[in-house]
């Protein structure tokens, strides 16, 4: 796919906001914001290396179905590499709020998104069998040493009828 000429300069972008070792000159807000965002990026592009940059090692998410009980980054990451492996997708997150605790290094954040999923059929551009999914995904953060912000627990809701003609799972 053409868009993957943009790759390389999209991650290293993303690499230099979210490397954390050093103070981050973006406030807590924004690096949980950049955080739950960098997610999309490594779904959507198939990039194992940025699953430690979203979730802690020890996480746990549910997103329902067959992948309702993912302990660990292993897991979590395999299981959705494995959901979108014969599939093209596009997450788009929109609303995001996110709540600060006390303590400073921990939060709880709720993120609408919509997920496009299509058959990956590269030469068949006019008839691919597609979803699109909406919901939330409500989840704590904590902050690592030296790493950042990162997911600990990820819950996702639906919201509405998923539409198209994609069967999942
Ligand atoms: C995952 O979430 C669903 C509700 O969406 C719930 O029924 C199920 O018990 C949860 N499983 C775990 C392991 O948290
Ligand atoms: C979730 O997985 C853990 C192992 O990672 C297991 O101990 C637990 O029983 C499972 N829970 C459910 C509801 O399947
Ligand atoms: C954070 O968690 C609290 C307690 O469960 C909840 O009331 C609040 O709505 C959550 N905030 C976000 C942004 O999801
Ligand atoms: C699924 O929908 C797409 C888009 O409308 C269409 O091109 C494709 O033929 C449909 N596939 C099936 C199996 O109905």
């Amino acid at each position: 796919m053409r868009l993957h000429a943009f790759l390389p300069l999209l991650l290293s972008a993303i690499t230099s906001t979210t490397a954390s070792d050093s103070p981050s000159q973006l406030t807590t807000w924004e690096q949980i914001h950049q955080t739950l965002h960098t997610y999309p990026l490594a779904v959507d592009f198939k990039q194992a290396s940025l699953y430690p940059q979203v979730f802690a090692n020890d996480a746990f998410a549910n997103y329902t179905g067959p992948l309702a009980n993912l302990t660990g980054i292993d897991a979590i990451r395999e299981g959705l590499m494995a959901s979108v492996a014969s599939l093209i997708s596009q997450h788009q997150l929109g609303t995001t709020v996110i709540d600060i605790h006390d303590d400073g290094v921990s939060a709880n954040s709720t993120t609408y998104f919509t997920a496009t999923l299509f058959t990956l059929m590269p030469n068949q551009m006019g008839s691919r069998d597609y979803t699109i999914l909406y919901g939330l995904y409500s989840d704590q953060l904590k902050l690592v040493q030296n790493e950042g912000w990162r997911i600990s627990t990820r819950y996702l809701e639906f919201m509405a009828p998923n539409l198209g003609n994609l069967t999942l799972g």
